[in-house]
């Protein structure tokens, strides 16, 4: 990379303009997505002093309660794409359905789906947070827009990132062309090119899953895990460390910085449940990111992104990050 700061905005007017890898209404969204990510950042900052922190008196459609913050970040995700004129709807973690552009807008051809606020339970204790965002484009010849058009494997994605609002406040983004990382200059206001290319190296000595759940797992997942306590005197021959900040965004920032595995695997507490992570908010982006990053992303037997959604707010287990070990716990599943 050059000495030359490269904006975000930068960036994608080039990836536009050389590349061709992005239309302008798609560069666009993602310049409104990042502002929404810079002032959602803002408010995390403030913390008590804005009064942002603690419960909301209100349940989400998936049974859990929600923080204030979880509705702050979905206003101001809606707030700020609706009007724009380059979207034809939006769904959220957060919302029952989907949030169709009103009438008095113009309508775009893209569908915008978010998790506006991951990690909630970090929130109030001041740990990493973040915002996952996937980006599908509304398919061609469908009048109005259903929740039905929303519902494309992952693989369809043309644009996927999330922001961490952690000790820096980072952009990642790809739009099938690579990841590349921005960080936030707060005194500019702008998001910098500050990675580009980010590789996962295909090994790791990292894992990451909620231990506490250990006996609740299937086999595959217990003989992988025990496999990687065993250390070097184990089948794996070498010792692991272990790390949960039960911050998906966090867990998927540290796999593209350093290399690692995550694991949200099904387990027996509410087997009619694939998993607890969701598809469409969580698992579909980060796994496009991870597999753009040279990782891969599986749900212990098939690719994420092959995975053909039935429902909006649909659950997967999740297995990503680095390709060999992902590899490792997939075949433990198939058996081959
Ligand atoms: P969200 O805050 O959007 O509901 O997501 C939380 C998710 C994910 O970020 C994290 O990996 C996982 O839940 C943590 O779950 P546990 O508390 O069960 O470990
Ligand atoms: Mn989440
Ligand atoms: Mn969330």
């Amino acid at each position: 990379m050059s000495n030359k700061r490269i904006s975000l905005t930068r960036y994608l007017v080039e990836q536009q303009r050389v590349d061709g890898h992005i239309p302008s209404q798609l560069r666009l969204l993602l310049e409104v997505v990042a502002r929404a990510c810079k002032s959602i950042s803002q408010a995390v900052n403030k913390g008590d002093l804005g009064g942002v922190l603690g419960a909301a008196t209100t349940e989400n459609v998936q049974g859990e309660m929600q923080k204030q913050l979880d509705i702050i970040a979905n206003e101001v995700l809606i707030e700020a794409n609706e009007w724009g004129g380059h979207l034809a709807a939006m769904a959220s973690e957060e919302m029952d359905s989907i949030y169709v552009v009103p009438n008095r807008y113009p309508q775009g051809e893209y569908l915008l789906l978010f998790d506006p606020l991951d990690g909630s339970s970090n929130i109030d204790v001041n740990v990493s947070i973040g915002t996952i965002f996937s980006v599908l484009k509304k398919p061609e010849g469908s009048a109005g827009v259903s929740e039905q058009d929303f519902l494309q494997p992952g693989a369809q994605q043309v644009a996927a990132g999330y922001c961490v609002y952690g000790p820096q406040t980072t952009l990642v983004l790809t739009v099938g062309d690579g990841v590349a990382m921005f960080t936030l200059d707060r005194e500019q206001g702008s998001f910098v090119l500050t990675k580009e290319n980010v590789q996962i190296p295909p090994d790791t000595k990292e894992f990451a899953i909620n231990m506490s759940n250990m006996r609740h797992w299937d086999a595959p997942v217990k003989r992988y895990v025990d496999e990687c306590l065993a250390g070097q005197e184990g089948p794996r021959g070498k010792d692991f460390n272990m790390r949960w900040v039960a911050s998906m965004v966090a867990d998927v920032h540290r796999i593209l910085t350093r290399g690692g595995v995550f694991l949200y695997p099904w387990d027996k507490r509410e087997p009619e449940k694939p998993g607890k992570l969701r598809l469409m908010y969580e698992a579909n982006p980060m796994g496009w990111l991870v597999e753009q990053a040279g990782g891969a992303a599986t749900n212990g037997k098939q690719r994420i992104l092959d995975i053909q959604p039935g429902k909006l707010h649909e659950r997967v287990s999740v297995v990503l990050g680095s390709k060999n070990e992902v590899e490792r716990v997939t075949s433990y599943h198939t058996g081959l």
